[in-house]
């Protein structure tokens, strides 16, 4: 499908994953709202955007707040006039053990992973449906197919993830034209590990970096390219991409 002229929200654009399919998609002449918390590192995103001849608006919005996820939309269709495509990738992944308790680390993670998700995912459907389709791409994970200690909690947020994303398609993609597709990375190179308070388990994961070649952000930012370019009668559902050398 032709993304040419197509407006796109992207959360989580400040970093990682989002940042690359923001600049991938704007170079594909997609309009991008780049969306997070962080504006300093959104407006860098967007200047290179700008550079590179491409539209782009930043959009200051915390996912977990359904009024400024309301402002966000509102921001990005005054200034192009649609939103065709949204991309759910905004999340975090402060991991432990359950025994650990650090209990406000779970709330946090339901909250940005789930329930900001669900914001975002509430607030684009009545554009889409107005518009008579679009395309909504929700990041899961690995840890929403699998479930690995230490990560329970985030498991299960990606694990919910994984399963709104089918129960969102099948209620929306027939009847509104609104494709669904949740994406499962493995291991990515970003700044997810950053946000890791446990000293064990962040160790572990960065030690993870010798032991594979982790995917870079922008191989991920080609997949949901993939998954957007298909014919509109293809829904390109789920997408489960790991490094090649990623073991388990
Ligand atoms: N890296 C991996 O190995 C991997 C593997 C599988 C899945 N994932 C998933 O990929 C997604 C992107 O992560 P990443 O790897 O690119 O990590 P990242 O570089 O840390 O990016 C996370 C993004 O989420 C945003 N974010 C966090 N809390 C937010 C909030 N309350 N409101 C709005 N935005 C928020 C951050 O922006 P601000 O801080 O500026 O708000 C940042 O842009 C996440 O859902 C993650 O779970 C990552």
């Amino acid at each position: 499908m032709e993304l040419k002229g197509k407006v796109a929200l992207v959360s989580g654009a400040s970093s990682g994953i989002g940042a690359a399919t923001a600049r991938k998609l704007a170079a594909h002449g997609v309009k991008v709202g780049a969306a997070a918390r962080r504006l300093d590192r959104l407006e860098q995103v967007v200047a290179e955007i700008h550079a590179a001849g491409g539209e782009a608006v930043a959009i200051a919005m915390d996912v977990t707040d359904a009024a400024q996820v309301a402002a966000g939309a509102k921001k990005l269709f005054d200034a192009y006039g649609a939103i065709d495509i949204a991309f759910n990738n905004a999340g975090l992944m402060p991991i432990s053990n359950v025994e650990s308790l650090k209990t406000n680390e779970w709330h946090r993670m339901m909250d940005v992973n789930v329930k900001g998700l669900l914001n975002t995912t509430a607030e684009v459907i009545p554009y889409m449906k107005r518009q008579g389709g679009g395309h909504i791409v929700n990041t899961s994970s690995i840890a929403g197919r699998k479930v690995f200690p230490g990560m329970s909690v985030y498991c299960a947020s990606k694990h919910a993830v994984t399963a709104f994303s089918e129960g969102l398609r099948l209620d929306v993609a027939a009847k509104y034209n609104i494709r669904v597709t949740c994406i499962q990375p493995g291991a990515v190179e970003s700044e997810l590990f950053e946000h890791i308070s446990d000293k064990k388990y962040r160790e572990q994961m960065e030690q993870l970096k010798n032991e594979m070649t982790f995917l870079k952000a922008e191989d991920i930012a080609d997949t949901v390219l993939f998954a957007l370019m298909a014919p509109q009668r293809v829904n390109v559902a789920e997408i489960f991409v790991l490094p090649t050398t990623q073991p388990w």
